[in-house]
């Protein structure tokens, strides 16, 4: 048992694409599931005319605005080079793509063993990919790094990779280098066999594209300066040091890079190899007191997203779990280390946009969906004897405040419940004190958007008017009992309690809080940080 177990866990790589939104990472999800034989032609998930509304509709304000909000997992196999009857199984885990969400993304990275990190060729490191990088180092994730769009004009190869390296201090380590300035994508050259790999466009992009191996020689027959440039540029990196070394890869300091066209499906394969290639397997956690929980030993999960009104026919809740040991079978009751309590696991789905299916076995790496699991809150963990606890997620430091009122008094009950209920989802923080009282809650998150959901969800899910009004803060300290006495009395200061309990005080502006520091020395004021543990 724990030897298959132990072969399921090592052909498993769970990922997640990090980029800036239109970088290419529906498209480039879509040239992974058609390499991967999971769909014929490209089109059929994201389809080109509805592709932002059929990945995952799940409110229409996702519509609205052509964003996806929700999170989900693609799992598809995919027989490498050198496998032989057993293909390797990826899981592509969706991250929302708009910044306001970040701390949804930040919940779904914790739940990855990599990341490739989607760039423009045009436009280079843009804030949401930098921003989503910083997560990736704090988190030791690896990085994979992907140039994509080769087939329009943008930089040259040795501009991204100083840009790269000079701005975030990872060294881009390409394996694949293209033949062909950006714009004129021919080919790509291997760096580690020398040989060169010749592309054919297909109509559209739509299939798989023809792949032609090619030794040196003949390369240079073929493309001619276009080959000896490649080539050249590719010895200065060797020169640098720039070839791929697994040890600092996983540490962190090099990354991976492969140049590459989504649309035209150039370059996908080899991503899809890289990543059965290099990027870890699933492996063990540390619990709350850092002993480790090892992948064979029995089940064990982390909750890393709650979804609720994904579909509207059933209004049901969703709770994402990435299995860290052990093997899940459906119907397993296990143990909600938060409360103590038995979980039951009839209903494990795997969900991809609209699509669900039913997930009876899945090992660690694996993301499975549990319906209706009411209890579950991102960051709580589940298991099968002996106890574990994984330690929890953190939260953002929110930037934005708004006060929520109902507007209909006699919905106050519905109201505290649709509070509750999306507070424990984790979607805004909320924030209570004694002056505003409990009909008035003030959320607090990292976009304005998050506030959006919460009035739509409280609208569609739980048929109660909310407004939301914009509070004068833009930053929070975390304080202590007896600093909040002196910090109710400071202007442009207000103290309240979080959900978790966190003592929390809001300031106007820097400034603000500048000044109290300065006045008031010995007070307790913190930053909350996203990445802190
Ligand atoms: P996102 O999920 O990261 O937001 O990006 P998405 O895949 O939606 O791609 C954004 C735009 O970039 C799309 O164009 C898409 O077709 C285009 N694109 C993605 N990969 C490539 C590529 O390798 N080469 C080129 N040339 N374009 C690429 P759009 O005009 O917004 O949509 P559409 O009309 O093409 O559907």
């Amino acid at each position: 048992m724990s030897s298959a177990l132990a072969q399921e866990v090592q052909r498993r790589r769970t990922f997640a694409i990090i980029s800036h939104p239109d970088a290419g990472k529906s498209t480039m999800t879509e040239a992974l599931a058609l390499h991967a034989r999971m769909i014929s032609e490209a089109g059929a998930i994201h389809g080109k005319a509805g592709r932002k509304s059929t990945v995952s509709d799940w409110m229409e304000m996702e519509k609205a605005r052509g964003i996806s909000v929700s999170s989900t997992a693609l799992q598809f196999n995919y027989t490498a080079d050198g496998d032989d009857d057993t293909p390797h199984v990826i899981n592509l885990v969706d991250t929302p793509g708009h910044a306001d969400f970040s701390e949804d993304t930040y919940r779904v990275l914790t739940a990855v063993d990599a990341a490739v990190m989607l760039i423009d060729a045009a436009k280079g490191l843009e804030p949401q990919t930098l921003k989503l990088f910083q997560v990736c180092r704090h988190r030791g994730i690896p990085v994979i790094t992907v140039i994509n769009k080769w087939d329009r004009p943008g930089q040259t190869p040795l501009e991204l990779i100083d840009e790269i390296t000079e701005r975030i201090g990872l060294i881009p380590t390409p394996l694949f280098f293209p033949v062909g300035i950006a714009g004129d994508f021919r080919g790509l050259l291997d760096r580690q066999t020398g040989e060169y790999i010749h592309f054919t466009r297909t109509a559209g992009g739509a299939k798989v594209a023809p792949e032609e191996i090619m030794s040196a020689d003949a390369a240079l027959d073929r493309e001619g300066d276009e080959w000896t440039t490649a080539l050249e540029e590719s010895e200065l990196l060797t020169e640098m040091g720039q070839d791929h070394d697994q040890e600092m890869f996983l540490a962190g300091q090099t990354s991976p890079m492969i140049f590459a066209s989504a649309m035209l499906n150039f370059g996908v394969r080899q991503l899809l190899e890289t990543l059965v290639a290099l990027a870890p397997a699933p492996a063990g956690r540390a619990d709350v007191d850092g002993t480790m929980r090892e992948v064979t030993d029995p089940f064990s999960a982390v909750v890393f997203k709650v979804q609720a009104g994904m579909d509207t026919s059933h209004r049901d809740r969703l709770a994402y779990m990435r299995i860290v040991s052990g093997e899940f079978e459906r119907g397993m009751v296990v143990t909600h280390a938060q409360t103590g309590k038995p979980f039951a696991t009839k209903y494990a789905q795997a969900v991809f946009g609209r699509d669900r299916s039913t997930v009876d076995l899945a090992y660690p790496g694996d993301v499975v969906g549990l319906v209706n699991a009411m209890a579950l809150a991102p960051g709580d963990t589940l298991y099968i004897d002996p106890k574990v606890q994984y330690p929890p997620i953190p939260s953002f430091a929110p930037e934005h405040f708004s006060a929520l009122r109902v507007n209909t008094a006699d919905k106050y009950k519905q109201f505290r419940k649709a509070m509750d209920q999306l507070d424990s989802e984790g979607v805004v923080q909320v924030l209570r004190n004694d002056l505003r009282g409990d009909a008035s809650p003030v959320l607090a998150a990292v976009g304005p958007m998050q506030f959006e959901v919460v009035t739509a969800r409280m609208k569609s899910e739980f048929n109660v008017d909310t407004t939301i009004e914009p509070l004068g803060y833009s930053l929070a300290r975390r304080t202590d009992e007896q600093s909040a006495t002196e910090l109710t009395r400071q202007r442009g200061v207000e103290v309240f309690t979080r959900t978790d309990g966190a003592l929390l005080a809001l300031f106007s502006d820097k400034w603000r809080l500048q000044y109290v520091e300065k006045e008031h020395p010995d007070l307790m004021l913190e930053p909350l940080v996203a990445t802190a543990d």
